[in-house]
């Protein structure tokens, strides 16, 4: 069975990460997509919170497992025995952080740990979870960007009366 690991810190998920959970969830038999638990970074989701937005968004995709993880990557990925990690690419300037990232997985891992990348599609390539909270914060519109229970919780955490 081959696997993949989908990790990111999905503050919250979007549509571009769900169109990328979809994608890899039809490639590889099996996609782990877990959560970072950072405590360096203040999310505005708590982790519980962000696995149940996730859980929920996927629920009708038997393939897909959601869990959360603290510490390196590499540590995580070699307890659960998985050497494939799914990125998303938006845009040339995500490449570098991206690269480096997957060098330097690679390296912590022995070289056994490899990087695939999925081509955000196009009409979500210019979203991001910081640009949903933005829009949320001052009571946009998110019907194209995050599914509507998740846009609920987010109007809902800005004091936004929707
Ligand atoms: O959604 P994000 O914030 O772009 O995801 C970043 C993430 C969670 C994939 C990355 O920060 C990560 O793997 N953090 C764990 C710490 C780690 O392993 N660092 C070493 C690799 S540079």
């Amino acid at each position: 069975m081959k696997s993949a690991i989908y990790p990111g810190t999905f503050d919250p998920m979007t549509y571009g990460h769900l169109d990328i959970i979809k994608r890899a969830a039809n490639i590889f038999d099996e996609v782990v997509v877990s959560v970072l638990d950072n405590k360096e970074k203040t999310p505005l989701f708590s982790v519980d919170e962000r696995v149940n937005i996730l859980k929920e968004a996927t629920k009708e995709l038997p393939n897909v497992k959601i869990e959360s993880f603290g510490g390196l990557l590499s540590d995580y990925c070699k307890e659960k025995n998985i050497y494939v990690v799914v990125r998303g690419l938006r845009a040339v300037t995500d490449f570098e952080y991206e690269l480096q990232m997957s060098q330097m997985n690679r390296k912590l891992s022995d070289n056994k740990l490899d990087t695939v990348y999925f081509n955000t599609s196009l009409k979500y390539s210019y979203l991001s979870s910081s640009s949903v909270k933005q829009i949320a914060q001052f009571g946009g519109d998110l019907t194209d960007f995050v599914p509507e229970f998740v846009a609920l919780k987010l109007y809902s955490l800005y004091g936004q009366n929707k």
